[in-house]
């Protein structure tokens, strides 16, 4: 199993660096053009400078995204949602110069055979974008036609063909900030036969009634995007944790792997182990992006990321070799973690990350002389760093695909 408390470092500043192989399967799936080690390929004629923008928006979307379901993981899935086949449309009397009509009783139908059903997440421009498809769908219901002349009543059927929905919705706050209502032009169709059971002719463009073509165009393609755009809502929050997942390590709050060390406290005579260490507090954790500088011509694109974990706490269980070892056990909080990782998206064996551990302190469980609490405590932290630092650079190295 994997060492997770350090790769997660790695992972959420590389989240861009491996999307998932296959989510096609699922009808959900990653545009990767648009991740951030990808850009500089796709855009090569651009400026480094205009390079450098959309790779820092993709980036910092992505980490966004990741600080959302960071902790988040193990939370019950987000349910499925699921189309009921028909919805009623509103009451609605359409009206031109020459006449009235008015449809009553109306129900949409049709919704659960679509023939696509796509949600793609793109990083950039921090969208999710939505289509689903549907060969027929058919509205029904009652009418009523007045005009100077004519009055006319009875059944209607609108069977709309090839019916298409496209729509957009952010990425990052896709809970808080997901729309109510989208516009009614995200519904589009190839073509429509209107019936009247009375004596009003048939209809097969839109252009030859007025009242008909508010009536569809306006009312119902108006209600059926509202409710598409309720509806799917449920399954673009499972595509956007599906999407996120791999990289969203640290699923607890708490880890209890944290790898131990060995070896000898500063005078050299005195060996020591660690062990058993469990660290908590990793949902108070903040991942910015601070800058990214491009240079195509040396094919450098850095990425400069800052992560602070706030008020960790957790134990450990440590051995002494002298010449009557002791065993004993400690708790430790730290008041916070910095880390400062800059590498090369391009080729990510250009890497350095900076760790720095402040205010930590050591409570131990056994008696121990002054001095070699200072020095085991210090043992135990420039473990901590060192695992972050080391291989922080090495979990980039093997997660971002150079060349792909
Ligand atoms: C991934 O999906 C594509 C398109 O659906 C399919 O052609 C391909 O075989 C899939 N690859 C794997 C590894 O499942
Ligand atoms: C949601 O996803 C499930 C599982 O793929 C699918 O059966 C269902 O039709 C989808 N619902 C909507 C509203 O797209
Ligand atoms: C009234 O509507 C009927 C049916 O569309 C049409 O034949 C007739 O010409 C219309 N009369 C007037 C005065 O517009
Ligand atoms: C998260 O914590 C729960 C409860 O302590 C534990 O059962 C689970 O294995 C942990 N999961 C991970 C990935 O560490
Ligand atoms: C603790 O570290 C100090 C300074 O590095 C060193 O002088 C001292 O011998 C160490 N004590 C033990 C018990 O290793
Ligand atoms: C991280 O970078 C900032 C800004 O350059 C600097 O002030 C800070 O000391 C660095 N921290 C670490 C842990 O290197």
């Amino acid at each position: 199993m994997q060492r997770t408390y350090y790769t997660v470092f790695a992972l959420i500043i590389s989240i861009s660096f491996a999307l998932a192989d296959n989510l096609s399967a699922n009808s959900w799936s990653s545009d990767d053009d648009t991740l951030p080690e990808v850009l500089p390929k796709k855009m090569r004629d651009k400026s480094d400078d205009e390079i450098q923008k959309a790779v820092f928006q993709a980036f910092e979307n992505q980490l966004k995204v990741i600080s959302e379901y960071t902790g988040h993981m193990l939370d019950p899935e987000s349910p499925y949602g699921f189309f009921k086949d028909e919805m009623p449309i509103t009451n609605a009397r359409t009206s031109n110069p020459q006449s009235d009509l008015i449809f009553y009783n109306n129900a949409i139908r049709g919704f659960i055979a679509h023939n696509k059903n796509t949600i793609t997440i793109k990083w950039v421009p921090n969208q999710v974008v939505t289509e689903l498809g549907w060969k027929d769908m058919s509205v029904r219901g009652r009418y009523t036609f007045m005009n100077a002349s004519y009055f006319d009543q009875g059944k209607y059927h609108i069977q709309l063909q090839d019916v298409k929905y496209l729509a957009s919705t952010t990425l990052s706050e896709n809970t808080e900030s997901y729309p109510s209502t989208v516009p009614k032009s995200s519904i589009s169709y190839k073509s429509v036969k209107v019936s009247f059971t009375g004596g009003l002719p048939e209809i097969l463009k839109t252009s030859d009634s007025s009242n008909v073509k508010h009536f569809i165009e306006d009312i119902v393609f108006q209600q059926v995007a509202d409710r598409v755009v309720r509806d799917t809502h449920n399954n673009i929050t499972v595509a956007i944790r599906q999407v996120i997942k791999p990289y969203v390590i640290i699923k607890n709050d708490t880890d209890k792997n944290f790898p131990g060390t060995n070896g000898k406290l500063s005078s050299g005579n005195v060996g020591y182990s660690i062990s058993n260490t469990v660290i908590s507090g990793f949902a108070n954790a903040e991942h910015k992006l601070k800058k990214v500088t491009t240079k195509m011509a040396t094919n450098t694109v850095t990425a400069d990321v800052r992560t602070t974990i706030h008020n960790l706490d957790g134990k450990f269980d440590f051995k002494l070799e002298e010449s009557k070892p002791t065993v004993g056990k400690a708790t430790f909080t730290v008041s916070r973690i910095d880390v400062n990782i800059s590498f090369n998206m391009l080729k990510p064996v250009e890497c350095k990350a900076e760790v720095v551990v402040n205010q930590p302190n050591v409570k131990y469980g056994t008696k121990l002389s002054a001095d070699i609490e200072k020095n085991l405590s210090n043992a135990f932290f420039d473990n901590v760093k060192i695992q972050l630092s080391t291989d922080i650079c090495k979990a980039l190295g093997q997660i971002i695909k150079p060349g792909k």
